[in-house]
C-alpha cells in the first residue's frame, strides 16, 4: 500500500505567453468580475449569518470581493459539537482511505485548482504571482503528499519482536477534538495545520486570521470536491478571543495547531495551563511563533550573493514571513560595496497591485499592520541613532503600500534590531571586521527568537564559527542564502525559544504530534 513517492511540485514561471499566466490572469479577472458570499463550514451545513466581514485585496482596498459570514460563541460550539459527531468514523477510516482524499486534493490544487487558490491568495493576501505560486500552489501541495508519505511511516515504524512474544505500536488519533488556529500569511500554513491534523485521523476546527478567509474558502471547496467527509475539518469565522474561551475550557480539547505572533501563543499556553484539570487528556500544544531573523556577512562574504540574499530575504511578500531577514550585521570594509549594490538593486524594485506581474512589492496586509510599520518608519527617522538609507515612503490611499525600507543603526539593541516589524524594514548594523566572533556573541545575546538566520562568507572557519555560536539562535540555519523559502521535504520548519515548539511542519516530527500511541505485548 505505499503511497506515491512524493516530489515538490515543480513551480511555474509565469512567463509572458505561458498557459499558466493566462489561466492566472483569467482567474484574477473572474474573481475581480463578481462579489462572493464566504459561508462558515461546519458539519454537513454552510452557514450564513448576518454578520458580514468584508474581504477586499490590501492594494486595492475600496473593491469588494466578497463577504464572509461571521459567527459567535453558538458557532463555536456547533463545529466542536459537528467535529465529534464526525470523530468515530473518521477515526476509525483506514489511513488509505485518509491518503486518499488529501493526494487527490493535492492533484485538485495542481490543477483544476492551481489558478483560483493562486489567484485568491494574490487578491486577498497581495502575494505577487510567484509568491502566490510557491505558496498556495506548490508548498501545499508537497505539504499533502509529503505528510501522506510521512503518515504512512510512521504507521510502519514498529518495534522489534522476539520468538513467543509481539510487541506493536498503535498510532490512534487523539481523544478529542483539535483546534487549528492559523495566521494570515501563508495560505500553505493555513490549509497544512488543520489538514495534517485531519490526516492522521482527528477531527478540527479551524478559524483562519480574517485577512486569509478568501483563500481559506477555496482550500474548503478543494477538499469537499477531494471527498473530505462532513465534520473532519469545520470552518469558523469567530473572533479569536471568542473561540478561545470556549475551546480552551472544553473538556475534549486534545490539541491546538497554531501559527501566529508569540504574544497570541503565549497567551493560549497560559489560558490552556490555567484550565488543565478540564481535559480528559493533557492537551497537545503545537505552535510555530513569531522572528527576529539575522543575517550575518563574513568579511569573505561574496558581495552580490549577499545583497541578493537581504533584498529577497527582507522583502519578498513585503517582509511579512517569520522567516523574514529583518537585521543584518555587515562587517565595515565590505560594508561600501553591500550599501552600493543594495541601492542598486532597489532602484529596480517595482512596487504596486498584484495585477500586474512585474511588481514586486504589493501592499502589506490591512490598515492596522500599515500604521504599526509606518511607526516604526517614522520613529527611525526621529532617531539620531538611525540613518534612512533606502525607502522610508508609505502611502495607504489606495492600498497599505510601503516601499522597501532600509534603516542603517549604531546601536545594536535598537527597536528595529529586536521587536517583530513584519513589514518591509530591515535593519542593519555595521561592526569592525576583526569583531566577527563577538557580533556573533551579540547576535546570540539579542536573540530571544530562535527561528531563522543565515550567515554569509566564503571562509569554512568562519563557518564553523557561526554555527557553533549561533547553535541556539535558529532553527532554520542558512549559509551564503536568504533565511526564507524552506522548502516542504527538503528543509524541515521551525523554530525554538520565543519562536515556537519546533515541530517543523513538512516533517514527520509534526505529525508524531497528532497521534495517541498505544503499545500493545501480546505472548504466545
Ligand atoms: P496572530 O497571532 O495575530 O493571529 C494568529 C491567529 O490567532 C489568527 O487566526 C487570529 O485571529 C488568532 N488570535 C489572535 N488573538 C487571539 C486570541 N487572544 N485568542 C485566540 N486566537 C487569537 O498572527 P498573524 O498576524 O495572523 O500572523 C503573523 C504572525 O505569525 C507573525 O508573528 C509571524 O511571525 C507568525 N508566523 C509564524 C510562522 C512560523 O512558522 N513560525 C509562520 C507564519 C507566521
Ligand atoms: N516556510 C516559510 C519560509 O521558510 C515560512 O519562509
Amino acid at each position: 500500500f505505499k503511497v506515491p513517492s512524493p516530489i515538490n511540485e515543480p513551480v511555474l514561471n509565469y512567463g509572458p505567453g505561458s498557459p499558466e499566466k493566462i489561466a492566472l490572469k483569467k482567474a484574477i479577472a473572474e474573481a475581480r468580475s463578481k462579489v462572493i458570499e464566504v459561508p462558515m463550514y461546519i458539519g454537513s451545513e454552510l452557514i450564513h449569518t448576518d454578520n458580514k466581514i468584508k474581504l477586499s485585496p490590501p492594494h486595492d482596498h475600496q473593491h469588494i470581493l466578497g463577504y464572509a459570514s461571521e459567527g459567535d460563541a453558538s458557532h463555536v460550539h456547533k463545529a466542536i459539537d459537528a467535529a465529534l459527531a464526525a470523530r468515530e468514523n473518521w477515526a476509525n477510516l483506514s489511513w488509505e482511505h485518509r491518503a486518499s482524499i488529501f493526494l487527490k486534493a493535492a492533484d485538485l490544487l495542481a490543477g483544476p485548482y492551481r489558478a483560483k487558490i493562486n489567484a485568491a491568495t494574490m487578491l486577498g493576501q497581495s502575494k505577487n504571482a510567484y509568491q502566490a505560486e510557491i505558496d498556495s500552489a506548490c508548498e501545499f501541495i508537497d505539504f499533502l503528499r509529503f505528510n501522506a508519505h510521512f503518515m504512512q511511516q510512521i504507521y510502519a515504524g514498529q518495534p522489534e519482536s522476539v520468538r513467543g512474544l509481539w510487541n506493536r505500536v498503535e498510532y490512534r488519533p487523539l481523544e478529542g477534538f483539535v483546534f487549528a488556529l492559523t495566521p494570515f500569511n501563508f495560505t500553505a500554513i493555513a490549509g497544512n495545520l488543520p489538514a495534517c491534523v485531519a490526516m492522521m485521523g482527528n477531527v478540527t476546527v479551524w478559524k483562519p486570521a480574517y485577512p486569509q478567509i478568501y483563500s481559506a474558502n477555496v482550500i474548503m471547496e478543494v477538499l469537499r470536491e477531494a471527498g473530505l467527509p462532513d465534520g473532519v475539518i469545520n470552518l469558523i469565522y469567530v473572533d479569536g478571543p471568542v473561540a478561545g474561551d470556549i475551546i480552551f475550557k472544553h473538556p475534549d480539547f486534545a490539541g491546538i495547531h497554531f501559527t501566529g505572533s508569540t504574544k497570541v501563543f503565549q497567551t493560549i499556553w497560559q489560558t490552556i495551563g490555567e484550565n488543565i484539570s478540564k481535559f480528559k487528556t493533557y492537551p497537545r500544544i503545537v505552535g510555530e511563533t513569531g522572528g527576529k531573523d539575522f543575517v550575518v556577512a563574513h568579511e569573505s562574504a561574496d558581495v552580490k550573493a549577499l545583497t541578493t540574499g537581504l533584498v529577497r530575504g527582507a522583502f519578498e511578500y513585503q517582509g511579512q514571513k517569520c522567516s523574514a531577514a529583518s537585521r543584518a550585521y555587515i562587517p565595515s570594509n565590505i560594508w561600501p560595496a553591500v550599501k552600493e549594490q543594495l541601492i542598486a538593486d532597489l532602484k529596480e524594485i517595482k512596487i504596486g497591485g498584484t495585477e500586474d506581474f512585474s511588481n514586486f512589492v504589493n501592499a502589506v496586509i490591512d490598515e492596522r499592520a500599515f500604521d504599526k510599520i509606518a511607526g516604526y518608519i517614522d520613529n527611525a527617522k526621529k532617531s539620531d541613532k538611525i540613518t534612512v538609507i533606502a525607502g522610508g515612503n508609505y502611502d495607504k490611499s489606495k492600498g497599505y503600500f510601503i516601499e522597501p525600507t532600509v534603516l542603517l543603526t549604531s546601536d545594536p539593541n535598537y527597536t528595529t534590531m529586536c521587536e517583530e516589524i513584519f513589514g518591509p524594514v530591515l535593519t542593519i548594523y555595521v561592526y569592525e571586521p576583526q569583531d566577527f566572533e563577538k557580533t556573533l556573541e551579540l547576535v546570540d545575546a539579542t536573540s530571544p527568537y530562535a527561528l531563522t538566520g543565515a550567515v554569509f562568507s566564503q571562509d569554512r572557519y568562519a563557518i564553523d564559527l557561526a554555527m557553533k555560536k549561533l547553535v541556539n539562535s535558529a532553527g532554520n540555519f542558512y549559509i551564503n542564502d536568504k533565511p526564507t523559502g524552506a522548502v516542504v521535504g527538503q528543509q524541515p520548519f521551525g523554530g525554538a525559544r520565543a519562536s515556537g515548539t519546533n515541530d517543523k511542519a513538512g516533517s514527520i516530527l509534526n505529525l508524531y504530534r497528532w497521534v495517541q500511541p498505544r503499545t500493545i505485548k501480546e505472548t504466545f
